[in-house]
């Protein structure tokens, strides 16, 4: 856990407008900076950077967030990273309070870098006078650029070449990088030999691990480093450190089974291409692809195996699935694999068949379909039993919906009885992670005319008077107000960015991030923030005194202290009734 105020500190210290101009150009249009949207395409720039609120916003695809936040997005780093590589850049040190076990892994992880770093640079330079090596690439079709982009290495024949390349052939972090083994006579010996080197590199840019292939006939064909502390198979994709700038331009990123495809596919301009390491996509796999693309797709061979794997992908895809993002699956014909298509076909043709690659729905779909016989009442009952796995876990979207409704037809139900069948949860209006437990946006105007407010101008926070405070714990609807205002006064946040990501542990976190996107719309000038808070408050005092006032005319109140309460009312009312709605000025 870092603690929150060091991430405040860090926000107040670093410039959104910095660290958005480093990855992408931007250009200053009134108070604000803008830019075309790294996360979607488009060609007039509706990317809005603030250095006000330390925020950004796209009004093109609603993408937002703090500098954090973009990093997150833009280079597919998760939080603590993030944060990690903001700091740096700012010369602040992250104080992390770590389990011992985590401090053990950072240590030896530290160490591997170095390691695994030192022998892609010696596997490299051993490529340059390996002539075999180099005719093997050559006559797979790569070219002397692509092998360098990948950072492709060769290593050479021989039990203890690394022992040129270390100062101390017996360090430990060799034997925990994979990169050496023990013999029965507790020599030390290289575990790559005589093979072409991949360098699995992670999105920092990190070596953490190889695969090597012999060159032509032999077994394994491939041999990988071994899950190490800082290689997780499931975590990582070959090849997306290099892919990222195209799998943002093209918006779609394609996942394939081997080094060679991925490697040979960017020889041919389709550098939008990552693949898993011998293992199964996981959940994290498509999370984090889905995080940089909004299309994913799964290109696998026709053959059965091929259909086993783009099932299990399926499966692993189904609760990352959020509307707006698609995953497809595209099957090559027999015998093909898209390294020994795209040699012989050719980019176009490869797209081709990208682009009419069926979805997830029709791959699911017609796979159960053709499990059962639809003609039978017994089948369309097995169709539903296999259909509820698989629509479960599904969040309740727009898609779900859609995949029912075909459920529901080929089953001759109707959808309703085919969500009771399968227990879905049912459709909520929300498109991130459903969870029931977390509270709606209060939907009253004024309660998000006060978070719009607040969050865009944290400090007038500490300027409301007690009554303002009563008026706010009054009432349940105001509880993600009253909340904020809290959380303002405790973190002391004067920026939206640093209110942003103070509240993402908060319950209403999905509120305030909501609202945070609508903050940058408003014009909001400082001066009349006050006016326009006092005026919300009164028309929130307004419905108070009237309900009061209302609900004592019906119990005709007759007792002395009822008759005083009664002229109060009507007195305030009067008052707030000619101050009430004029400070409220549209100004969101
Ligand atoms: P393939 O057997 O399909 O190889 O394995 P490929 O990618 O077509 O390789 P080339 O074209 O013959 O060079 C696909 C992936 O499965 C893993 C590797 O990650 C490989 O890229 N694999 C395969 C292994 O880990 N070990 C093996 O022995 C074979
Ligand atoms: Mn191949």
């Amino acid at each position: 856990m870092i603690p929150q105020s060091f991430i405040q500190d860090l926000l107040s210290r670093v410039d959104i407008v910095d660290v958005v101009d480093r990855h992408v150009k931007l250009k200053r249009a009134g108070a604000n900076y803008v830019a075309c949207c790294p996360f979607h395409g488009e060609k007039t720039p509706s990317f809005t950077v603030s250095p006000t609120k330390q925020f950004y916003h796209c009004f093109g695809c609603g993408a937002h967030g703090t500098a954090v936040g973009f990093l997150m997005e833009y280079s597919g780093l998760g939080f603590v990273d993030a944060v990690k590589d903001l700091a740096q850049s700012v010369g602040m040190k992250v104080p992390e309070v770590r389990s011992e076990l985590a401090q053990r892994k950072a240590e030896a992880g530290d160490d591997l870098y170095g390691v695994l770093l030192r022998a892609a640079q010696y596997y490299r330079a051993q490529l340059k006078d390996a002539a075999r090596a180099i005719d093997y690439l050559k006559r797979r079709g790569l070219s002397g650029e692509i092998a360098k982009r990948f950072g492709i290495g060769y290593a050479p024949d021989g039990w203890q070449n690394l022992a040129a390349a270390f100062p101390d052939y017996n360090a430990k972090a060799l034997a925990t990088a994979g990169l050496v083994k023990v013999n029965e006579d507790h020599r030390r010996y290289d575990v790559f030999r005589d093979r072409i080197m991949f360098p699995i590199v992670d999105v920092r840019g990190n070596v953490i691990g190889f695969g090597g292939r012999v060159l032509g006939e032999g077994e394994p064909k491939y041999l990988n480093s071994p899950e190490t502390p800082i290689f997780e198979k499931g975590r990582e994709l070959y090849g997306l450190y290099q892919a990222r700038g195209a799998i943002r331009r093209a918006g779609r990123v394609v996942v394939v089974e081997g080094y060679m495809d991925v490697v040979a596919l960017a020889q041919h301009e389709v550098e939008y291409a990552v693949a898993t390491l011998g293992t199964a996509t996981t959940p994290l796999h498509v999370q984090k692809l889905l995080r940089q693309a909004d299309e994913v797709v799964f290109c696998f061979d026709g053959d059965d195996a091929g259909r086993r794997a783009a099932w299990r992908a399926l499966e692993n895809s189904l609760a990352q699935l959020v509307d707006g993002k698609q995953v497809r699956f595209l099957f090559l014909p027999q015998g093909e694999d898209p390294d020994t298509y795209v040699r012989k076909a050719g980019k176009e043709a490869f797209e081709t068949l990208i682009a009419g690659a069926p979805p997830l729905s029709r791959f699911l779909l017609d796979e159960l379909a053709s499990r059962v016989d639809l003609s039978a009442a017994e089948g369309r009952a097995a169709f539903i039993h296999q259909a509820r796995p698989l629509l479960k876990p599904m969040q309740s979207n727009a898609l779900r919906v859609q995949i029912v409704r075909e459920v529901a037809a080929l089953s001759r139900l109707a959808p309703e009885e085919v969500e009771r069948l399968c227990e879905l949860a049912p459709m909520v209006t929300r498109t991130r992670t459903a969870d029931p437990r977390s509270p709606r946006m209060p939907q009253a105007p004024l309660a998000r005319q006060l978070l719009r407010l607040l969050m865009g101008n944290p400090k007038v926070a500490s300027t409301l008077s007690s009554e303002q405070h009563a008026l706010l714990s009054s009432d349940p609807e105001l509880a993600p107000v009253a909340a904020l205002v809290e959380l303002l006064k405790n973190s002391g946040a004067t920026s939206l960015g640093v209110v942003f990501e103070a509240s993402r542990d908060s319950n209403y976190a999905d509120i305030y991030e909501a609202v945070a996107g609508e903050t940058l719309l408003a014009a909001g000038s400082e001066e009349t923030v006050q006016a326009d808070l006092d005026g919300v408050f009164a028309q929130l005092e307004l419905r108070r005194v009237q309900s009061e006032y209302t609900r004592l005319c019906a119990s005709g109140g007759h007792s002395e202290s009822e008759q005083l309460r009664f002229q109060e009312l009507k007195r305030r009312l009067a008052e707030l009734k000619g101050v009430g709605t004029v400070n409220v000025r549209s100004q969101i």
